[in-house]
């Protein structure tokens, strides 16, 4: 088979079209005869919803630590909200407002320190992706006897797990993105091993997950675009991994379509609240199918543009799907073909390699219309920075998961191909 039209001009081994794929995919199918799915998170949806926080806190204990970034809710006027919400129900809480948009160990470390001097009983983390990993580390650390930093729980490099839930953890995310309100990971860097990698656990999940849409209106443009295109990322990637399973499958093609449906609108029109209420649909089902069936090779790489050269996790996958799209394109025809009709592309008549190419065109089109760049060229990377980068993401949970086999050659040329 060729390549999609649309499709750029470096080949890899085999082609992209690789016949290895096909008999990978005859494997993926019998591995998929045995699955699970998991999600013990309580979830509250819908407009207004935050006015429960009270209520549903208060049977939880108190003091509250609340967890939030440096101003954007401040400024939002949403933590005064939060205030009042809980002066009514006359609750006492503790102010951790010192997330950044990149969290490092040290966030967590003086966190759980701050949680523990404050004897919090209940953390509630409240803000986009980050401000929620926090929280959840904190919440999942904050009971540990031994604990002396998240570093040794992080994935890669660290040894210790937690056998046992922590204090009690409610999630009330603010983007519509990263689907962290109902995972069960932490992401977090490490600057000494200079690397982004998860803390996670089964006992990290929120007991409760408030999702209230009209948080999410005041969003800026970049912010709507970058965790939109995340969301998106991880249904796509989700719905192709090797671990995709009959409900993961279901979850992800509606959320396909929520975001085909609304990720356009809600970034030209803000106020428009039904899309805002689609996308933080969409992301909601995002994190479950990434919970439940795990990612691919746009996550194997994200994480270590943002913490090599600060690319932001949303943009880094922005950049990286359509390429992502293209590399694994032959592994998943039927699957991509599916894709591109739930983005709303008309297929019929088409054949199904024409109708999966429409994936990649439809993708590409709504990064574009994103207004987020189509490549790492204006980020700074440099060609002799591709090997560090082809070598950590190549040991990535999420590259092992990728539909097709990935070799160090293959991620090398895959990241060559977003320098152009
Ligand atoms: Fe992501």
């Amino acid at each position: 088979m060729d390549d999609c039209p649309q499709a750029s001009s470096r080949r890899y081994r085999g082609g992209v079209l690789a016949l290895r794929d096909r008999k990978k995919e005859t494997l993926t199918i019998k591995e998929r005869k045995m699955w699970e799915f998991y999600l013990p998170t309580r979830i509250i949806f819908g407009r207004g919803s935050l006015n429960r926080l009270g209520i549903e806190v208060k049977s939880l204990g108190e003091p509250i630590l609340l967890v939030t970034g440096k101003k954007a809710l401040r400024e939002s006027g949403i933590l005064d909200r939060v205030s009042r919400i809980l002066n009514k129900e006359k609750i006492t809480s503790v102010l951790y407002d010192r997330v950044s948009p990149e969290p490092d160990t040290e966030v967590v470390d003086r966190g759980v320190t701050f949680a523990r001097q404050n004897r919090c009983k209940v953390v509630v983390g409240i803000g986009g992706g980050s401000a929620i990993d926090v929280a959840k580390a904190i919440a999942g650390l904050g009971l540990e006897e031994s604990f002396a930093s998240i570093a040794e729980y992080l994935e890669g490099k660290g040894t210790k797990r937690i056998n046992s839930y922590g204090l009690p953890f409610i999630a009330i995310p603010t983007t519509a993105g990263t689907g962290a309100e109902v995972a069960r990971n932490a992401v977090i860097i490490n600057r000494n091993t200079r690397s982004k990698r998860s803390f996670r656990s089964n006992y990290l999940f929120a007991r409760i997950a408030i999702i209230d849409p009209t948080l999410t209106v005041d969003l800026p443009q970049e912010i709507t675009a970058s965790t939109g295109i995340d969301t998106l990322t991880h249904l796509i990637e989700g719905y192709v991994s090797r671990k995709a399973n009959f409900l993961t499958d279901i979850l992800a093609i509606k959320g396909i379509s929520l975001v085909g449906e609304s990720l356009i609108s809600a970034y030209n029109n803000g106020s428009d609240l039904e899309a805002r209420e689609k996308m933080c649909l969409a992301s909601l089902l995002g994190g479950v199918v990434l919970t439940n069936s795990g990612l691919g090779i746009a996550h194997g790489v994200s994480p270590f543009l943002g913490a090599l050269h600060g690319i932001p996790h949303g943009v880094a996958n922005g950049i990286l799907l359509p390429r992502a799209i293209e590399f694994n394109l032959s592994s998943s025809i039927q699957k991509f073909k599916s894709v591109a009709s739930a983005l709303g592309e008309k297929i019929e008549g088409l054949t199904e390699k024409e109708a999966a190419c429409k994936t990649l065109s439809a993708v590409e089109r709504i990064v574009k219309e994103l207004g987020i760049p189509q490549s790492l060229g204006e980020f700074g990377v440099k060609s002799e920075d591709l090997s560090e980068l082809a070598k950590k993401s190549l040991t990535s949970n999420s590259t092992r998961g990728n539909p097709r086999e990935v070799s160090y050659e293959d991620l090398l040329l895959f990241l060559k191909k977003i320098m152009e």
